[in-house]
């Protein structure tokens, strides 16, 4: 056992005692700054602009990325911090940051035309939140569809006391790679619904800079499928595509953090790792009563933190199949040190067809319930689209074109979503955390085909707060709505 473990492991006896005074230290890469007082100041800055990357034998693709690194790196930093990133757009577009998850005051959160004006190409904001609750969140572009460009990274709040113990704690952000610019959507979309999904290789390059336009646009065929899912190139976990899998390194003994990010833009995973269970331990950063699995889901900006007990030596495979859509699985590599490293080819991780589902019934959060009685507001909301036109709806209307949901402070409020539709809607609200089943969450993946999810949440952070699907193509075609505190 390593001293850094033994660090660790008598940390968390003692927090448990209520003793706890020592700084930790982590056996990751990206530990946060060691010794730095609680209350710290972050002062960054982050550049969003075009980057020639290398992604081996896929080429050198230009896509857009923060200070040329994709995915953006992460920020990681203790609970109580303070952060401050300054961000100058050196994009041809405007752009804004937004904090996945963390429930800023409203002018920090980073909505083009809700809560900002965009930042202008040239121009510069500043973004000022405190850094809690801990977790694991991401930061990505919430302009249009620049988060499919490359424009994101991982965000992590350490805990002061996590309730699990582990020895390494390493991110793993998972992406997905166009092949060129973001198709562009268009009223034709509706004709080709019924073709599925298009061969590859059509929309790279022809769109020139701008990649916008939305709506009626004609004229571009072939890339965008019926579910609003493009052909994408690869999957990538840390930027890495499968043939070149980024790997963890652990001992014998060990017990292993990871946390995986969903920063894809459409695609939604089944995560399972080869000749290990995951001991699910926080959902979209909220700490959970830690749950063995073979396998779990997360849709687009999920998060789900888990442990693994590093008990079975060799090089195993972390996968992550996409559930819809048809590119192969990313991957990464779980390697124990000693090992001969060969890369486990053609190796599949049982859970990804066999075993323990993660199901959103089994998460249960060990946070305090603050729900009593029933709820002040209650609404209901189907989701729809996919189908005879280009839109995905809200309750049948299409964002900008659509009612504000309208809640007064300290309300409870319930939303009841209903998915029409054939489509994964991974649906995320804006500055707050909300009660889905026994858990806390900020993005509850609704299924397919009739999938019903209800959650709560108390109005507790006055403002102006997007609700809307994850995936960029759904949300950019009107599956949108603001939640405006009035009154
Ligand atoms: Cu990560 Cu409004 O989104
Ligand atoms: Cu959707």
């Amino acid at each position: 056992m390593t001293a850094e473990r033994m660090t660790r492991r008598r940390f968390l006896a003692l927090a448990g005692a209520g003793i706890a005074s020592t700084r930790v230290v982590l056996g990751s890469a990206f530990a946060a700054q060691e010794g730095a007082p609680a209350g710290t100041l972050h002062d960054l800055r982050r550049v969003p602009r075009r980057t020639e990357v290398d992604f081996g034998r896929l080429g050198r693709r230009t896509i857009w990325t923060y200070d040329g690194r994709f995915p953006g790196r992460e920020i990681r930093v203790r609970e109580g911090d303070r952060l401050r990133v300054i961000v100058h757009n050196e994009l041809p577009e405007p752009t804004t940051i937004h904090w996945h998850g963390v429930p800023v005051p409203n002018p920090m959160d980073g909505v083009p035309g809700l809560t900002q004006q965009p930042i202008a190409p040239g121009g510069s904001f500043t973004y000022e939140f405190d850094a809690r609750p801990a977790g694991s969140y991401l930061y990505h572009s919430h302009q249009g569809l620049q988060i499919d460009r490359g424009l994101v990274g991982s965000l992590v709040i350490e805990e002061r006391s996590p309730h699990v113990a582990y020895d390494r704690d390493y991110t793993l952000v998972l992406d997905d790679l166009l092949p060129g610019e973001p198709p562009e959507m268009t009223a034709a979309q509706g004709d080709r619904s019924s073709r599925g999904r298009m061969g590859g290789g059509m929309m790279g390059g022809m769109m020139g800079g701008g990649g916008r336009g939305m709506m009626g646009g004609g004229g571009m065929g072939g890339m965008m499928g019926s579910l609003g899912i493009p052909d994408y190139l690869a999957l990538l976990v840390n930027g890495r595509p499968p043939a070149d899998p980024p790997a963890f390194e652990v001992k014998r003994g060990d017990r292993v953090r990871l946390r995986f990010v969903n920063a894809s833009c459409a695609t939604t995973y089944r995560v399972a790792i080869a000749g290990h269970r995951m001991s699910v331990s926080h959902a979209d950063g909220r700490p959970v009563k830690p749950i063995e699995v073979d396998a779990l889901e997360i849709g687009m900006g999920e998060r789900y933190d888990v442990t693994v007990e590093a008990s079975n030596p060799g090089t195993w495979v972390i996968a992550a199949a996409p559930l819809q859509g048809s590119p192969e699985p990313a991957r990464a590599i779980l390697r124990y040190s000693g090992t001969r490293s060969a890369t486990p080819a053609g190796q599949e991780p049982e859970g990804l067809r066999r075993g323990k589902l993660l199901a959103l019934g089994d998460l249960e959060g060990v946070e305090p319930d603050d729900r009593a009685g029933r709820a002040d507001r209650d609404l209901d909301l189907v989701l729809s689209g996919g189908m005879m036109s280009p839109a995905w709806t809200i309750g049948g209307q299409v964002y900008p074109d659509a009612d504000p949901i309208e809640i007064r402070r300290r309300e409870r409020v319930r939303f009841r979503l209903r998915n029409m539709s054939m489509g994964l809607h991974p649906m995320h609200l804006h500055g707050h955390f909300f009660r889905v089943g026994r858990a806390w969450k900020d993005t509850v993946l609704v299924p397919p085909h009739m999938g019903e999810v209800s959650f709560e949440f108390r109005a507790d952070n006055p403002g102006r707060w997007f609700f809307h699907c994850h995936n960029a193509y759904h949300m950019e075609m009107g599956m949108a709505r603001e939640v405006r505190y009035v009154g």
